[in-house]
């Protein structure tokens, strides 16, 4: 089983797309995909028409026992998406209490890890949407996982949320003694606009080692697919959109770490 966080402290950069988009098309290949909605907005839970405000089991039920996740727990909190091979645990506003807590009070950062260590058995990949807040939720999904997606809007003010958003993982690489790869994204590229193709050549010429190579362009089918409350690929298949989404998965089911040497990953 793998888990990949997907994360970036600015707002509105395309993480839940993503989340979304590389969950189906993975579940679309034939693995068992687990999406985990931590965003106390509930965006990613909404998507899949559940009301983040109702009193649904959520992920927020998880940190409800002082840093410990009892054994039968994660399996009752998960949905189906209605698509084969593609469940989620969704979030609730409640989760905003959580929010900007700082994980070592109460000995709470490894409430998700613990979570992904017991449905282990019963997926191939768990995908986490994540909160633009630094605090115990994303520096929980930092701790649970194999490597982090951060996809970065092309325009200049991400650029700006990236760096803090590399503040973040070095700062977590210090505390938790381990080094998480990384991978940029650019999404919402626009190649007619100045602000993307300027902020794109940044993006190259900054952080080139951890930068894919390929962009996410500005597609309104995958809007649209969110509005239908869908996967993108089961929406529109051919859409560009979930064609840069298919080339993505391929770089990163290339540039994966074999399952042994993952934690050769530890400071
Ligand atoms: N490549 C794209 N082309 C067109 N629209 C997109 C694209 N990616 C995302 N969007 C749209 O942009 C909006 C923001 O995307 P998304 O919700 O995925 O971002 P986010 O980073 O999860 O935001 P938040 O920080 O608020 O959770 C959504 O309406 C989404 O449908
Ligand atoms: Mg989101």
């Amino acid at each position: 089983m793998r888990v990949w966080t997907i994360a970036n402290q600015k707002g509105g950069v395309g993480k839940t797309t993503t989340t979304v988009t590389l969950g189906g098309l993975l579940a679309h290949a034939g693995h068992r995909v687990l999406l985990v909605d931590l965003d106390p907005h509930g965006s990613l839970t909404s998507y899949f028409n559940v009301n983040p405000d109702e009193l649904e089991p959520s992920s927020f039920l998880l940190f409800q026992n002082k840093g410990e996740v009892p054994a039968n727990l994660p399996g009752q909190l998960i949905q189906s998406t209605g698509q084969p091979r593609l469940d989620f645990i969704g979030a609730s506003t409640g989760l905003a209490v959580l929010e900007r807590q700082s994980a070592s009070a109460g000995g709470m950062g490894l409430v998700l890890k613990r979570t992904t260590q017991i449905l282990a058995r019963d997926y191939d990949y768990i995908l986490v949407d994540t909160p633009p807040i630094l605090g115990v939720l994303l520096v929980n999904s930092i701790a649970a996982c194999e490597r982090i997606i951060i996809p970065v809007q092309t325009e200049f003010l991400a650029l700006k949320g990236l760096e803090r958003m590399l503040r973040t993982l070095a700062m977590v690489k210090l505390s938790q003694r381990r080094e998480v790869p990384y991978l940029i994204v650019p999404t919402l590229f626009d190649r007619r606009t100045h602000a993307s193709t300027q902020s794109l050549r940044i993006l190259r010429t900054t952080y080139d080692q951890h930068l894919w190579a390929g962009v996410i362009a500005v597609d309104t089918r995958l809007r649209d697919a969110s509005r239908a409350g869908v996967p993108p690929h089961v929406f529109d298949p051919l859409s560009r959109g979930v064609q840069q989404y298919a080339s993505l998965l391929n770089y990163l089911h290339r540039s994966a770490l074999p399952e042994q040497q993952r934690e050769a990953t530890l400071l």
